[in-house]
């Protein structure tokens, strides 16, 4: 029996969202119906919110979540009603190119539910990258729950479901960051925050921290950076240069994503130092630099699509540090909050008042 219950919908472009109530299909084959208990909110949801993204409103928002399987379809056999889980939007296909040549977190592939949620009168709703989960509960196709140990609190669980995966594995995947390394940071929000903690995690000794506000400099220091720099007030290259004895760090992580922030990454390495792109530009945005310089600086100028995650890989073991007290999730929730104040968190967001409001249900 399809079910009733509330979710956080965008009906059209720039309009405020609105508590609906939606139809959960019972699951098909594959899939799984996932009763969620916190979800994050994300910049992506503002951004399907504003079309940004496309125009296949209404959406149901929500994608970074954890809660517990309800129900599986026909052929669902490593999951059961039970199972304590992080949703994912890399349910990997293991038979594409990607997959087939053991590089499963380039698969463009991956799987989402096949039916789809509607409103009570039939119209059928487009999920937040394939998920949707500011719903009390939300069908997803199984691929996409990943079981983690249950003692972790699903506000904190959750963020690993998109932008806090995007960050660490920034840095621990993309930019491939070790012991000993320094490393620099552009843009402390949720995601360059994840990119600090990523960094310590992975036994960085100099983490900058690089900022336009205070606040986020603040936060960034209690998880993980050893200096910051206030961009308001400072030549970032020069600085990050003098934090390093002149070299420049071995990985820069820019997790805004714009191009003066590129460039000011680009120069701020050492010679044949890594950048990471990790935040994500607008299609408008150019860049204008002299060819010579990404010769001569040499090096490796990567982009992390969520943080080059391999969900089955990434969350149980980040789950297990972050139950050891050796990954502080719970610090980039700011706020819980209920599903009717997802347009305040919007808000919140845009102020940069918080790292992550999250929904509970
Ligand atoms: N690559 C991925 O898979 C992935 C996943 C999730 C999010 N993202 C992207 O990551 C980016 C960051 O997301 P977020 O949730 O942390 O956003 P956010 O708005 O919370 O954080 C951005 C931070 O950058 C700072 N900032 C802005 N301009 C700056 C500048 N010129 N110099 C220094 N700091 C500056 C802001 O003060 C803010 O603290 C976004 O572009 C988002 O779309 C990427
Ligand atoms: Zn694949
Ligand atoms: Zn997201």
């Amino acid at each position: 029996m399809a079910q009733q219950v509330l979710g956080v919908i965008a009906r059209s472009k720039g309009a405020p969202v609105e508590v609906e109530t939606i139809v959960v299909p019972d699951p098909g084959p594959g899939e799984a119906v996932v009763a969620v208990h916190a979800c994050g909110v994300c910049h992506t949801d503002l951004h399907y919110r504003e079309g940004g993204i496309n125009d296949e409103f209404p959406f149901l928002l929500g994608h970074e979540a954890a809660g517990v399987v309800e129900e599986v379809g026909e052929g669902v056999t490593d999951l059961e009603p039970g199972d304590y889980v992080i949703l994912n939007w890399r349910a990997v296909c293991g038979t594409c190119r990607a997959c087939l040549r053991g590089r499963p977190w380039y698969c463009f592939s991956t799987f989402n539910a096949s039916q789809p949620m509607t409103l009570t009168d039939g119209t059928a709703l487009t999920p937040a990258l394939g998920i949707g989960a500011f719903a009390e509960k939300t069908l997803v196709h199984s691929g996409q729950c990943t079981k983690v140990d249950p003692n972790a609190s699903p506000a904190a669980a959750g963020l690993l479901g998109c932008g806090i995966m995007a960050g660490i594995g920034a840095a621990v995947n993309t930019g491939a960051v070790t012991r000993g390394d320094s490393v620099a940071v552009i843009g402390c929000g949720g995601v360059g925050s994840a990119a600090v903690a990523g960094a310590r995690l992975a036994g960085a000794t100099k983490i900058i921290a690089i900022d336009l506000d205070q606040r986020k400099l603040d936060w960034a220091t209690g998880l993980g950076a050893t200096h910051t720099i206030n961009a308001t007030d400072a030549d970032v290259v020069e600085a990050v240069q003098e934090l390093t004895g002149g070299f420049g760090a071995d990985v820069v992580i820019d997790a805004v994503g714009r191009p003066e922030t590129w460039k000011q990454g680009f120069y701020a390495r050492d010679l044949a130092g890594t950048l990471v792109l990790v935040g994500v530009p607008t299609p408008d945005m150019r860049l204008e630099m002299p060819l010579i310089d990404f010769f001569s600086r040499g090096g490796s100028l990567k982009s992390s699509w969520y943080g080059d995650c391999l969900p089955s890989r990434d969350f149980p073991y980040l789950i297990d540090l972050y139950l050891q007290g050796r990954l502080d999730l719970d610090a980039f929730v700011t706020e819980k909050i209920t599903p009717t104040q997802v347009e305040e968190a919007f808000t919140k967001m845009h102020h940069g008042d918080v790292l992550r409001s999250v929904v509970v249900f």
